[in-house]
């Protein structure tokens, strides 16, 4: 993306020159709804990011300006300073929780916009977290590593947010690497970069263009699921701490213990904390028609057990499956935004044409399609 229009802005608000950061927004090969689990998941941060110039002001109160909304706020730093508007809270919750961590932080002036589609399961909150966690750590030589801005970002959701989201999100905007997804654990946070570059296949987001109300209790409430399934396997099994830690025999044990619903969410995420990990074996020996059909697994868990789906993106996937694309099933949290497919050069075009034909005739929303590059992750623009 380019940055003049940020710079514009920003000359004519504040009247000087401040430096420019980004951090990206991220695609999930496989393993969905693990991060919160202790489990993998296979990110990689791409193309679209968020931008920020952001600049000390001598001030108390940060003055920030949303471009792509035309929306300014200002607020204080301290406990009761809670901007209204939803943007504002992610950069004040950045913030607080950093002071939280022992930093000294003072407001400063900020113009930031984004190209990373909004509620397209593509992470542009993250991005926001890290792109300002990234900044204002280099801006006042904060000295926090990658691994704790993500959890800087990742404690913004949970405290000024309300998502108890995972930790991948954040991890992929900060640790993205050119050509590469991240093998990460989830628990201990160990990670492998995954050199990706599928020869004779392309990956491609198709994106529905819905985004569903509520998605983040509902988000919310498969977490609580997991929890609930956790304890239960914990009495018998001292050792679960997470789902992690529990196998499909110990969650049997369980089944008059928990209730149905929280039981197949469960099953669930065993199952494709396991998928996850055969997808990586096969994506190790080139062989990506089982990476695909793990995908296509994958999705009919999200759809069926975990229920994360919808008629938009189910929809999506039959038209995938019809065209014999290799791989394809919702990516990130679901209830809208894009699939992720993993598609034959060759077949490529056609699948593009259908869905987006068939998709229009069907649902009168024309789709949106992005092809898949992998790039870094946050970092200061020079
Ligand atoms: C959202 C969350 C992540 C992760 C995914 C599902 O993107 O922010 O932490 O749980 O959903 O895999």
């Amino acid at each position: 993306m380019n940055t003049s229009l940020i710079q514009e802005k920003f000359k004519s608000l504040f009247q000087t020159t401040g430096d420019i950061y980004t951090s990206p927004g991220r695609i999930n090969l496989i393993g969905e709804h693990t991060d919160y689990n202790g489990g993998f998941v296979l990110p990689g941060a791409i193309d679209k990011a968020m931008y920020c110039e952001i600049k000390p002001n001598g001030t108390d109160k940060v003055r920030a300006f949303a471009l792509d909304l035309g929306e300014y706020a200002e607020f204080g730093l301290g406990e009761k300073d809670l901007p209204a508007q939803s943007w504002a809270k992610y950069i004040y919750g950045v913030c607080r929780e950093m002071i939280k961590r022992g930093a000294t932080i003072k407001a400063f002036d900020t113009v930031f916009a984004g190209d990373v589609p909004l509620g397209a399961g593509m992470s542009s909150s993250a991005a926001l977290e890290s792109c300002f966690g990234f900044a204002i750590n280099d801006l006042y030589q904060l000295g926090f590593d990658r691994f704790e801005l993500a959890k800087i970002g990742q404690a913004t959701e949970h405290n000024y947010v309300g998502v108890k989201c995972g930790i991948m999100d954040q991890f992929a905007s900060c640790f993205g690497k050119e050509g590469s997804l991240i093998r990460l654990d989830c628990r201990s946070l160990e990670y492998q970069y995954v050199p990706f570059h599928p020869e004779g296949y392309r990956l491609v987001l198709v994106n529905t263009c819905v985004a569903h109300e509520l998605a983040s209790s509902a988000y919310n409430k498969r977490r609580q699921s997991c929890e609930n399934v956790a304890a239960a396997i914990r009495k018998h099994h001292p050792e679960v701490e997470l789902l992690r830690d529990a196998n499909l025999d110990m969650l049997r044990e369980t089944a008059n213990e928990v209730s149905a619903e929280d039981y197949i969410r469960a099953e669930f995420v065993i199952e494709e904390i396991q998928r996850l990990l055969d997808a990586c074996a096969a994506l190790e020996k080139g062989d990506y028609e089982t990476v695909g059909k793990k995908m296509y697994e994958t999705h009919i868990g999200l759809s069926r057990k975990y229920e994360v789906s919808c008629e938009e993106l189910d929809f999506l996937n039959d038209v995938a499956r019809e065209c014999g694309v290799t791989g394809s099933r919702v990516m990130g949290g679901g209830f809208g935004g894009c699939t992720i497919n993993l598609v034959k050069n060759e077949l490529y075009d056609a699948f593009i044409k259908r869905a987006t034909e068939s998709y229009e005739r069907k649902f009168n929303i024309q789709p949106k399609i992005y092809d898949v590059i992998i790039k870094e992750g946050a970092r200061k623009l020079e």
